[in-house]
């Protein structure tokens, strides 16, 4: 058996190092966290979406007593963002989350369907999504959701 390589390289910075227009969709994610009901996992998390033509969208995780009924932060944002503004291609997506104690200290990653959403994304308008992933120690920075998803089930891969 031969051996295949999906190895990959992510950034890895200070909110200071970002770009001001990056750095403030990062505060956007920090913001967001507010907005989220989550009263089942005290786990808040937010999401910040840039797109296209400068508008940024707001996401937060929505919990339900009925558990699976409940969305993440990032689906939130894309549906949203999607729902209101379908021709604006999703350029950026950054995320942030804080627990009982506050701000988590190591950059929160998305969840295993908020991936397949943002490669769905970034299949539709066929541009790559960069994740800024928030922490206070430092954010991750991911140029494709590729990278979080290397093996990639798309339309494509049922023809
Ligand atoms: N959550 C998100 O909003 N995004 C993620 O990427 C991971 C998990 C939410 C879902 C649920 O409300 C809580 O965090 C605990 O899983």
């Amino acid at each position: 058996m031969k051996t295949i390589d999906l190895s990959i390289k992510i950034g890895f910075c200070q909110i200071e190092e970002l770009s001001e227009e990056e750095r403030k969709l990062v505060e956007v994610a920090i913001q967001a966290t507010k907005n989220s009901y989550s009263p089942y996992s005290h786990f808040a998390v937010g999401a910040a979406l840039l797109l296209e033509n400068g508008d940024v969208v707001m996401g937060a995780n929505q919990e339900n007593a009925a558990y699976p009924s409940g969305l993440c932060a990032e689906r939130s944002a894309i549906f949203a963002a999607q729902s209101t503004q379908p021709e604006q291609p999703i350029t950026t997506l950054a995320i942030a989350a804080r627990n009982g104690g506050g701000l988590m200290r190591e950059p929160i990653v998305p969840c295993g369907s908020c991936r397949q959403v943002v490669l769905e994304i970034e299949d539709r308008y066929k541009r790559p999504v960069r994740v800024l992933l928030y922490g206070t120690d430092g954010v991750y920075v991911v140029n494709t959701i590729k990278d979080l998803l290397p093996l990639q089930f798309v339309g494509e891969s049922m023809k």
